[in-house]
């Protein structure tokens, strides 16, 4: 595509399809982000937010199928730097410098939908290269390429993160402009087990059901157990079961263990650790680890 006098190379979309069961009032409340309501108006660019295999990218996806518009999926990562969001340049076969767009960019300019998936994880110099796309602006800059993209009418977007303690570095002119936040939930059980059976289709329904109402009793002693490691289970066990020769149970039992670790199904042993490394975290973010650190230094250093 031709900005200008550059020639800015595209980049492909997401391949495949996916299914998002349940959940379908999650769905419209994303859909409704992206509703334009006058001609005047911009759409919203909302944060899906939960625990790491609650189903975050696979909404953001699911509902771009439903707007009918092509996805591109932008992993964010603490070394993305803010070139890599708009435009890098590239060498070309005969030795010149070509300008590849990023898929963010090309979603900017085609008028498709951007996903930027674990986005907390970015710096902010990388964030703040956002901030004029995210406002009434609704442009990228690249520096490197010397070009402003507009974005098209039909651009959309959307954020995921995680919740964990990274989330706190997102800065607030950010956070402002990344509203509003639509957290996910567990599924309930007749949603689980549909799930459970769309991932693993061939797994026998004793075994479904016994791993759904694993994640099910997880559920509610609020332990991080999500439904991507329902799906490693599955069908780790129904390895063991035919390959190995294991007892369905059996293996189900061991399936857990190596998936999730050895007392994963200690609810209460695994909540009380789950409360202790929060404790470590907020220990973390006020410096006392730290602080024990130096006493030891110190002492070391008096003996
Ligand atoms: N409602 C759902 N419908 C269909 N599949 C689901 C649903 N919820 C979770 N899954 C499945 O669970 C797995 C994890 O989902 P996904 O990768 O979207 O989670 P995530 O929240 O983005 O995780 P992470 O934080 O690790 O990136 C995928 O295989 C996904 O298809
Ligand atoms: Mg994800």
């Amino acid at each position: 595509m031709r900005i200008g006098n550059t020639e800015i190379e595209l980049s492909p979309p997401a391949a495949g399809t996916v299914e998002w069961i349940g959940g379908e009032d999650l769905l419209e409340q994303v859909l409704a982000c992206w509703t334009v309501v006058t001609p005047q108006d911009r759409p919203l660019c909302p944060r899906l937010v939960g625990r790491p295999g609650m189903g975050k990218t696979t909404l953001a996806q699911a509902a771009a199928q439903r707007l009918g518009r092509p996805c591109w999926i932008v992993q964010c990562t603490a070394d993305t730097r803010p070139e890599d969001l708009v435009v890098t340049p590239v060498l070309g076969t005969g030795g010149e410098i070509r300008y590849r767009a990023s898929g963010l960019a090309t979603a900017v300019l085609e008028g498709g939908v951007c996903i930027l998936d674990e986005a907390n994880r970015m710096p902010e110099k990388s964030w703040a290269s956002l901030a004029p796309l995210l406002d009434h602006r609704r442009y990228l800059d690249s520096l490197v390429a010397g070009v402003r993209l507009e974005a098209h009418e039909g651009f959309r977007c959307c954020v995921t993160m995680n919740e964990d303690a990274s989330t706190f570095e997102v800065p607030e002119y950010i956070l402002s402009r990344i509203q509003p936040q639509i957290e996910l939930r567990y599924p309930d059980p007749e949603e689980e087990l549909q799930i459970l059976q769309y991932h693993v289709d061939f797994a026998p329904e004793s075994l479904l059901r016994m791993t759904a109402d694993f994640l099910q009793e997880s559920h509610r002693h609020r332990l991080d157990y999500s439904t991507r490691d329902g799906v490693h289970i599955l069908r780790y066990a129904i390895r063991l079961h035919r390959v190995l020769g294991e007892d369905l149970e059996d293996a189900f039992h061991r399936a857990v263990a190596q998936v999730l670790g050895p007392d994963a199904e200690d609810f209460e042993k695994r909540k009380a650790a789950l409360i202790d490394d929060r404790f470590t975290d907020f220990g973390e973010l006020f410096g006392l680890e730290g602080l024990e650190e130096d006493d030891e230094e110190e002492e070391d250093a008096a003996g």
